[in-house]
């Protein structure tokens, strides 16, 4: 097992994504941390992993909350006694041409893409420095490169890659690695949201000509969280087919 008896919080682990990094970290051994603005859809991850013999604690957690965030976080420690990996996955897309998008559709989108995880960060950073050990894992998208109607998304998945580099290098030095990972088109609903003839064009410029599925970005995922990536920080790592090759 590659992440036995880790202790890892993942956001946005109600489905998509999320849910897919939970399913393997569980498999994989590890305790979770689990939380999404859906409590629904969180209970029933919790219910699965559980079913499996997991070790799993969910949370109706909104990443802009502070304090929210502070009793679960507080909680995961006292169940579990320390936090090893963050998975920052929670992600939301308002998407829109610029002349025509609200500032509201730029703030939540900053402020849940990217305020987010800097909200989580602050979190448990304390609990890794203490221990000289944690991994975290910001998830970005192959649209930080730029899409139409995605000015505000391609600007919190691109400054969550700065976040990244930066956060890297000051906590190197503490046995801390600070990873991105950015996923290409994954069938998810966030998938299901973009119109059949955009999704036909992504398919036609990807090399592998198919969506990606989200186990393939959980196996990303969990390679980063594992010591196998002991030696790897400061990356943004694609998982979109070679639709971009940066
Ligand atoms: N699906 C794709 O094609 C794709 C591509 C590139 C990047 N991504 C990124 O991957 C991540 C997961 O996306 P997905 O496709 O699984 O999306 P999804 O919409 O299927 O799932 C996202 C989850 O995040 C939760 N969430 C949203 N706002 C939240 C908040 N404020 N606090 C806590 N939870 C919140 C939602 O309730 C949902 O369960 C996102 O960061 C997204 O930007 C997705």
């Amino acid at each position: 097992m590659r992440l036995k008896d880790k202790v890892a919080v993942i956001t946005g682990a109600g489905k998509g994504i999320g849910a897919a990094i939970a399913k393997r970290f569980a498999a994989e051994g590890a305790k979770l941390v689990i939380c999404d603005l859906n409590e629904e859809n969180v209970q029933d991850v919790v219910k699965e992993i559980e079913g499996r013999g997991g070790a799993v604690l969910g949370f109706k957690v909104d990443v802009t909350d502070r304090s929210a965030i502070e009793s679960m976080v507080k909680q995961a420690v006292s169940d579990f006694g320390t936090i090893d990996i963050l998975v920052n996955n929670a992600g939301i897309v308002k998407d829109v041409m610029l002349h025509k998008m609200k500032e509201e559709d730029w703030d939540i989108v900053m402020n849940v893409n990217l305020k987010g995880a800097f909200n989580m960060v602050q979190a448990v950073i304390g609990i890794m420095r203490e221990k000289s050990y944690g991994k975290i894992i910001n998830v970005s998208s192959a649209g930080r490169f730029g899409n139409v109607g995605q000015t505000n998304y391609s600007a919190s998945k691109e400054a969550i890659v700065g976040f990244t580099r930066s956060l890297a290098k000051e906590a190197g030095g503490k046995g801390i690695n600070v990873n991105a990972i950015a996923p290409g088109t994954i069938v998810t609903d966030m998938y299901a949201g973009i119109p059949e003839h955009i999704r036909d064009m992504m398919k036609y410029i990807t090399p592998l000509a198919r969506a990606g599925q989200p186990e393939e970005v959980a196996n990303l995922c969990l390679f980063l969280a594992s010591d196998e990536a002991s030696y790897i920080t400061g990356q943004c790592i694609h998982c979109d087919g070679g639709i971009f090759m940066p």
